[in-house]
């Protein structure tokens, strides 16, 4: 085989063969096949798509790039879930312990802040002392002992995924579905659960802009899991504002506590009911989505998820304390409000731009290698439809530099538009893909 031929097969719009594409990836872990040949296949595909039997052959083909997860040795049925990514998204740290305590088992394994999203690692990472680089031994035990572990993603585990997204993200070929797909469901695949329970987002905050774009990922997805007999839901849900009123690594987990507590935003624990739902339906623990749901509300209602919680924030060496007095978390020494320009109603919440607020305060890593300020964040006053006069805090900047406070300020007042007509914001959880 040659690449040259296979990039052109594929710029001419042509099919390739599961093995061609094993080929192609394969060389390229090993540096047979030069970065250039690759980032041309990826140009290629970007504009040409790939059918559902090409997308599942290169997902597979990067899962046999490095090691799998082998959960066998786990009592009960695993699920694994998945966000594509959105701004103040704490989904996993309600879901996780929530689904936990009513009997689903879950080794998650989670990412870190990536473009203007946060990651699920960091964001566990602002409770003192938790560790997320757990062994698979360890991850295994603990789900065992109480139901459920977040954990770091070992280098081993698709490596093909890393070169992959590395390249995509020098090419401008990040935002293609058969890409996203399969960088998403081979690391879903690789890290073993038996079923996969995915939240596709769409909107200013998410990568899909569009419901048409997000539907055709969520799609994409759950053909690859049909195509390789590993049970897959999307749900796709809406990321037109940021998720609950709170953005930045320490205030989210105090917002996931809070919800998991009664308190929280009824968005998240709206979502999160959502995708518990599903996720205990894949897990055979309900009979129906109405019972799921009933079974969720309860294990709320009685404590047993924020139990379940504080079990896994131990295990994991972090202080459990947090959980029974979030005001432990780090917390900003300087915490700014930023006024509304004008009064009215709020029309719009750009949540990329409230996204890249928060990295200018410090709670993502501009630069990829930067260190986390765990205590810095947004936390938000006015969503969609809420009226708000001139001078009223729009948001409160969190950040423990002064100088960081006024360029997150100008970010935050672009991101609001303020209107003269009510607009409430529109259904959360928009279709649902199996
Ligand atoms: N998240 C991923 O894991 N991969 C992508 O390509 C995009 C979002």
């Amino acid at each position: 085989m040659r690449a040259y031929d296979l990039i052109k097969k594929k710029r001419n719009g042509e099919e390739l063969a599961a093995e061609e594409i094993a080929w192609l990836v394969g060389g390229y872990v090993r540096g047979e096949v030069p970065a250039e040949q690759i980032a041309a296949l990826l140009m290629a595909v970007y504009f040409r798509g790939m059918s559902s039997r090409e997308t599942a052959a290169l997902t597979l083909a990067m899962v046999r790039s490095g090691e799998t997860l082998d959960l066998s040795g786990i009592r009960g049925r695993t699920v694994d879930k998945h966000s594509t990514g959105g701004v103040g998204d704490k989904t996993s740290i309600v879901l996780v312990p929530l689904a936990a305590s009513a009997g689903v088992r879950i080794a998650k394994l989670s990412g870190r802040a990536l473009g203007h999203t946060g990651g699920t690692l960091d964001k566990l990472e602002s409770i003192p002392g938790l560790r997320t680089e757990l062994s698979p031994r360890e991850l295994i035990d603990q789900v065992n002992r109480i139901g459920c572990a977040i954990a770091g993603q070992s280098a081993q585990l698709v490596p093909a995924d890393k070169l992959l997204y590395a390249l995509r993200d020098r090419t401008a070929t990040v935002d293609s579905v058969p890409l996203i797909a399969s960088s998403v469901m081979s690391k879903k695949l690789a890290a073993g659960s038996s079923a996969i329970v995915l939240d596709v987002k769409v909107g200013s905050g998410a990568f899909m802009k569009t419901l048409p774009e997000a539907r055709a990922l969520a799609e994409a997805m759950v053909g690859i899991g049909r195509e390789v007999g590993r049970r897959t839901v999307a749900v796709v849900s809406s990321m037109e504002q940021p998720l609950g009123r709170a953005v930045g690594n320490a205030l989210e987990v105090e917002e996931a506590v809070r919800t998991l507590r009664g308190e929280g935003p009824e968005d998240l624990r709206e979502l999160c009911l959502a995708l518990g739902a599903r996720m205990l339906l894949v897990a055979g623990r309900a009979p129906d989505a109405a019972a799921a749901r009933a079974a969720l509300e309860e294990r709320l209602a009685r404590g047993d998820a924020l139990r379940t919680l504080a079990e896994m924030v131990a295990a994991q060496g972090g202080d459990p304390g947090v959980v029974a007095h979030p005001e432990r978390l780090p917390r900003a020494p300087i915490q700014e409000p930023v006024g509304a320009e004008a009064e009215g109603t709020v029309a719009a919440v750009d949540a990329e731009a409230l996204g890249h607020a928060a990295i200018l305060l410090g709670a993502g890593r501009p630069r990829g290698d930067e260190r986390i300020d765990p205590a810095a964040g947004i936390v938000i006053h006015r969503k969609l439809g809420d009226p708000v006069r001139r001078g009223e805090p729009l948001v409160t900047l969190h950040a423990s530099q002064a100088e960081r406070l006024a360029p997150a300020a100008a970010r935050v007042r672009a991101a609001y538009r303020i209107g003269r007509d009510a607009r409430a914001p529109g259904p959360l959880v928009l279709d649902t893909v199996e």
